[in-house]
C-alpha cells in the first residue's frame, strides 16, 4: 500500500492554520502555499539519490554531490501551479510537465483538459502537486497519465487530505507514496473537505 506520510513541524502547522483561515486573503494565501511546498519537498526529497561530483572551491579541490537522478514535477491546474514556485526555489532545474483537471461539482468526477509533460518520464523522480485531495479523482487519473507516459518513481504531495481520497489513491495507485501536511476529518455532501481550507482553486485566483 502507498505509503500516507503526514509531515509534521510547527512552522508547517501554523502556516497551515493561516492557509486555513476564512479571512486570509488572496495574496497571503498564496505566498503560504508555496512557502508551505518548499519546506514540504525539503522533506520528500530527503531519500532522493546522489552521486559524487568534484568541486573547485577558491582554494582547493574537494568532492561533494548532486542529484543522481533528474526531478519533474507535475502540477495539477490549476490550484497546483502556485506550488511550482514552491518547489523550484529548492530544486531550480526540475523540469515541469502540467496536468489540467476539473472535478464536475455534481458527479465529482474528474476531466482532463490539458497534459504537456517532459519526454524523460522514466529515468526521474516525479512528484506531482496539488493542495487538495478530496475524492481522490483528480491525483488517481494525474498519477495515471503520468504512468501511461513512462512515469515509474512518483510521490504525491498535497497540503490537505481526506481520508476517503487516500484510500482510494491507495488502491488506484499502492506504489505511490502520498505526502500531506494535514490529514483532516471527512468530505461533506459536495465532496469539500472539512475542516478543509475551502475551495482552493477559487481563493487562489479569486474566481
Ligand atoms: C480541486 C483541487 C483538486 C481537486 C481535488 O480542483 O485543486 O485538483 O479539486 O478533488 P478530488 O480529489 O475530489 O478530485 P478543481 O477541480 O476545483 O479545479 P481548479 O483547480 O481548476 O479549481
Ligand atoms: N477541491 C478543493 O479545492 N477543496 C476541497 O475541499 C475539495 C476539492
Amino acid at each position: 500500500m502507498g505509503r500516507l506520510t503526514v509531515i509534521d513541524h510547527p512552522l508547517i502547522r501554523a502556516k497551515l492554520t493561516k492557509l486555513r483561515d476564512r479571512s486570509t486573503d488572496r495574496l497571503l494565501f498564496r505566498q503560504l502555499l508555496e512557502e508551505l511546498t518548499a519546506f514540504m519537498v525539503y522533506e520528500i526529497t530527503r531519500d532522493f539519490p546522489l552521486r559524487e561530483v568534484e568541486v573547485e572551491t577558491p582554494l582547493e579541490r574537494t568532492s561533494g554531490h548532486e542529484l543522481a537522478r533528474p526531478v519533474v514535477l507535475v502540477p495539477i491546474l490549476r490550484a497546483g501551479i502556485i506550488m511550482t514556485e514552491g518547489v523550484l526555489r529548492l530544486i531550480p532545474n526540475a523540469r515541469v510537465g502540467h496536468i489540467g483537471i476539473y472535478r464536475d461539482p455534481v458527479t465529482l468526477k474528474p476531466h482532463v483538459y490539458y497534459k504537456k509533460l517532459p519526454k524523460n518520464l522514466r529515468e526521474a523522480l516525479v512528484i506531482v502537486v496539488d493542495p487538495m485531495l478530496a475524492t481522490g479523482g483528480s491525483a488517481v487519473e494525474a498519477v495515471r497519465l503520468v504512468k501511461e507516459e513512462g512515469g515509474e518513481d512518483v510521490r504525491f504531495l498535497c497540503l490537505v487530505a481526506a481520508p476517503e481520497g487516500v484510500r482510494v489513491f491507495q488502491e488506484a495507485h499502492p506504489g505511490v507514496p502520498i505526502y500531506a501536511a494535514a490529514l483532516d476529518r471527512e468530505l461533506n455532501d459536495h465532496g469539500y473537505i472539512l475542516p478543509g481550507l475551502g475551495d482552493a482553486g477559487d481563493r487562489l485566483f479569486g474566481t
